[in-house]
């Protein structure tokens, strides 16, 4: 069933073309945003709209998730992410992706209990872990080994997701969490160690991370707050570079699993969640150096390609409201902890310049969700190379709850066109 909000009948642009003029409908969202409907205009007048890199362009209608870049508002479904951030956990905020509505105490209960049956990876997998180069980063295991469980799995399609949609999602949000802790595991030599079914989610995780045969971790109430609080902020945000592959690559019906897969790849870029490990090697450049100006400058220089990781974003033109949050979060986390981070002290002079910066204010640039989320999982014992691992663990629900939306909303597969501007075909005489 089509998301489209019914037209109005009555408002329409108007677009002028040599002596024709075109009647487009004009579409109106929940939250009063305004769209121009252009999807009969090359039926009826053979040309099409240009728009590079979508920068104007809204690909499809959502109920997922709502994002104001001229306020810096961020819900899911209708529920703010401080609402999310302070009252509930992150299993909570993926039921209320995945099923349109915070679970009751029963639902979350029954949800936790399916992530949990769904946490085992097919032990045949495990081995594979076994075969990847040491060095590997961690993402492109990742994208790699969820591609490889759609062998294991090879009927997960459209049709037989709409049966078992549950114990999909389940498997899918468990099995990540972990493959993501056997991929670190292996990373440093260690042997893989397997989820507990008496742990909630972050609990769990944690074990599978910082365990060890010598030296079970002990699990901190303050480190499983955190961690709730950044997967719950990186639940979700609409129609984002990975968000768009998995819709795209969904579209033509490929298996669910190596759709995400094609998300995870995504993602792995350092313009998109890859920029949380760059923020952390550039404010460590930045700490060896102690000269946060020649930084700024760089930023600046249009001859070279370097860029203030973790700011600037496509959507917000004012702070992002999830860095609002951890960035608090981080002070306080860091306090609690009794953690001094010189990566903090040089990350805020860093952004206190840059907003005073004419450059950076012009083009409203703020610091975005990845400055300061690397400090944290630095603080809790996380590497460098999995910070971005950490992001799609926490997107998984939005991938799935967007693909979910794809599948039962949109039957055409997605398919843009193009302007051709090359060689035009020689005719033989
Ligand atoms: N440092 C310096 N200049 C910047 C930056 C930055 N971080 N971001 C944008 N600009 C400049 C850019 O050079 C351009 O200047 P001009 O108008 O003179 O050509 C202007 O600001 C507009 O930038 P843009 O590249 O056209 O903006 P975009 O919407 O295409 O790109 C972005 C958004 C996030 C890719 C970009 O801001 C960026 O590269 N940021 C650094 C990487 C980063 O932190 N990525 C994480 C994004 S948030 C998490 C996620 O959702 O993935």
């Amino acid at each position: 069933m089509s998301n489209k909000p019914k037209e109005s009948g009555v408002e329409y642009a108007e677009l002028k073309y040599k002596d024709k003029v075109i009647k487009l409908p004009i579409v109106i969202g929940t939250e009063g945003e305004v769209g121009i409907d252009i999807a009969e205009l090359r039926k009826t007048t053979g040309m099409v709209t240009v728009d590079p890199s979508f920068l104007n362009t809204a690909v499809c209608y959502s109920k997922i998730t709502y994002v104001d870049g001229e306020n810096g508002i961020l819900h899911y479904r209708g529920v703010s992410v401080d609402e999310l951030v302070k009252n509930h956990r992150f299993v909570e905020t993926a039921y209320l992706l995945l099923r349109g509505k915070l679970p009751k105490a029963d639902q979350s209960k029954r949800f936790s209990k399916l992530l949990n049956e769904h946490s085992l990876l097919h032990e045949d997998m495990r081995h594979f872990f076994d075969r990847f180069p040491r060095a590997a980063h961690p993402m492109q295991i990742m994208s790699t080994m969820f591609d490889a469980l759609s062998t294991f799995y090879p009927n997960v399609d459209a049709l037989s997701m709409r049966e078992d949609i549950d114990i999909c999602a389940a498997r899918l949000i468990s099995t990540f969490r972990t493959m993501a802790a056997f991929a670190y595991k292996r990373s440093i030599g260690e042997p893989v160690v397997y989820p507990r079914s008496d742990l909630p989610y972050c609990a769990n995780f944690l074990h599978m991370m910082f365990s060890s045969p010598v030296n079970p971790y002990e699990i901190n109430p303050e480190v499983v707050k955190i961690l709730n609080t950044l997967l719950i902020l990186h639940a979700d945000h609409e129609q984002n570079c990975s968000t768009t592959a998995v819709r795209t690559v969904g579209s033509a019906q490929v298996n669910l699993y190596s759709t995400i897969s094609a998300g995870i790849s995504a993602l792995s870029g350092p313009l998109h969640g890859g920029a949380n490990q760059a923020v952390i090697d550039m404010l460590k450049r930045i700490v060896k150096d102690g000269d946060v100006k020649k930084y700024i400058d760089k930023a600046k220089d249009k001859n070279s390609s370097f860029r203030l990781m973790g700011f600037g974003h496509r959507v917000y033109k004012t702070f992002d409201p999830r860095a609002v949050i951890i960035k608090k979060a981080c002070h306080d986390f860091l306090a609690t902890m009794n953690i001094n981070d010189p990566l903090l002290e040089v990350a805020m002079h860093l952004e206190e310049v840059a907003l005073k910066d004419d450059y950076f204010v012009s083009r409203n640039l703020y610091p975005n969700v990845d400055f300061y989320s690397g400090i944290i999982y630095r603080a809790i014992g996380i590497p460098e190379n999995m910070f971005t691992v950490m992001f799609a663990l926490a997107r998984m629900p939005g991938w799935i709850a967007h693909w979910k939306e794809m599948i039962s909303s949109q039957t055409k597969i997605t398919r843009p066109r193009q302007i051709y501007v090359g060689k035009t075909m020689k005719h033989e005489k």
